[in-house]
């Protein structure tokens, strides 16, 4: 088989691009529906793209790396695809957009644009043995033990990071980079819970609070969870994107209250109460129960002098833990790290050195916050590279 492009990997990524490329387009995928993550994600009804999607919310080991795309094909764009398909969205959180109905609205669109651009899309088909001619790019599609060689002018990787290996990840792109001689950051799990020692918060699995979890110097403002065993949560994931094993963690548990000043109202207005019951009509109770042992926290409120409050909400503003390490790949939403950009055309995300050979979407090495901004690069990307073929 002859065709001008061939995309590997039918994600987001892969279904952007080829619903948008020129000329004879064949997408290959080894699952068996295309767009499997996009199904699953925003529990079911996709979190497609942020509202305040900008560079500063992705980390790569080149920062000015996505601007190009991002701003080429923005949310905007993509708001725009969404509302011309008449797919409902609404806002959740911090401009998260998700759909009213479901996930696979988003799938059927990319389906549909893929469709009217008349291409081939091959499931449950792996594809394998890739080399350069001079006249593009040879591989072998292998599909229930049928072989079949394809001759493609173009060479789109799209096949996402390891992320959830149990959904058909791998890392095929890293592979074909390797092999082509890129260069391959070092991949991590991120957006990924912690894990603790002896499960030290198994007692408190399903308490859920709003705190501030600062790693480094980058810190977020969202809801803490407490698991089985450890921490998870939006603001816990989007830190575990900085952070490094050995790394603390900083969780302030009142980030927007003064608790300082209000334990001090409530003294002199109810100096009888129990200090753990008042610290519950502000914190989780199951939590303050935990941390009354940690902290030694006993006795009423009229008996904390002001050095003691002062004491005990110093600590619950800077709540200093070390995780024991991380879900891993197992269930992390997104691989930080991935194919070096240096080796990327920031405009087109063809490689400098193979003309022809792309790389678009989660296995480039640039990887977005929570909220939407994973699937607004992989749309972007994918535009950028769509638009050069
Ligand atoms: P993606 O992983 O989507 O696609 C890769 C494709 O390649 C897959 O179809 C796979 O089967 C195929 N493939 C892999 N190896 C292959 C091989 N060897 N041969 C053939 N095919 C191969 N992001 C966001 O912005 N909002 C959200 O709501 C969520 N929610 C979310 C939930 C969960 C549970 C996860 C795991 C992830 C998210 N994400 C997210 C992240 C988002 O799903 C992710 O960033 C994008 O899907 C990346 O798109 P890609 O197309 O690059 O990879």
């Amino acid at each position: 088989m002859q065709v001008d492009t061939a995309i590997i990997g039918a994600g987001a990524a892969g279904m952007m691009c080829a619903a948008h490329a020129a000329g004879r387009i064949l997408i290959v995928d080894h699952a068996k529906a295309p767009g499997e993550k996009i199904r699953i994600s925003g529990g079911g009804r996709c979190n497609f793209t942020n509202l305040h999607c900008a560079p500063h919310a992705f980390l790569s080991g080149n920062p000015h790396f996505a601007k190009s795309a991002l701003a080429r094909y923005s949310q905007w764009d993509f708001i725009e695809l969404v509302e011309r398909h008449r797919i409902a969205w609404h806002e959740k959180t911090l401009g998260q957009l998700f759909c009213d109905g479901s996930a696979k609205e988003i799938i059927a669109m990319l389906r549909t644009l893929m469709q009217q651009n008349g291409v081939e899309l091959h499931l449950q088909t792996t594809a394998h043995g890739f080399a350069k001619s001079p006249d593009g790019f040879r591989f072998t599609l292998t599909k229930d033990g049928a072989t079949q060689e394809v001759l493609a002018r173009t060479l789109v990787m799209a096949t996402g990071g390891k992320s959830i290996p149990k959904m058909g990840a791998t890392g095929l792109a890293y592979e074909v980079a390797t092999q082509f001689g890129l260069t391959v950051t070092e991949t991590r799990p991120a957006l990924v819970p912690f894990t603790f020692p002896q499960k030290r918060f198994a007692g408190l699995a399903g308490v859920a609070t709003p705190a501030r979890v600062t790693t480094g110097a980058q810190s977020f403002e969202e809801a803490l969870l407490f698991t089985h065993r450890g921490l998870s949560g939006p603001a816990v994931l989007q830190a575990s994107s900085y952070w490094r094993e050995g790394d603390e963690i900083a969780i302030d548990l009142s980030p927007t209250a003064d608790l300082l000043r209000l334990l001090k109202t409530r003294r002199a207005t109810a100096g009888k109460r129990n200090l753990t019951t008042e610290l519950a009509a502000h914190l989780p109770a199951r939590l303050v129960e935990h941390l009354a042992a940690d902290l030694e926290l006993s006795g009423n409120l009229a008996d904390q002098p002001d050095r003691r409050l002062g004491e005990i909400c110093a600590h619950l503003a800077n709540w200093r833990l070390k995780p024991s390490g991380t879900e891993g790949y197992r269930t992390a939403e997104v691989t930080l790290g991935g194919i070096e950009t240096d080796a990327l055309s920031a405009k087109t995300m063809e490689t400098k050195t193979i003309p022809g050979l792309f790389f678009i979407g989660e296995a480039v090495d640039v990887t977005g916050w929570l909220g939407g901004y994973n699937f607004q690069w992989a749309w972007s990307s994918a535009m950028a590279a769509a638009r050069s073929l």
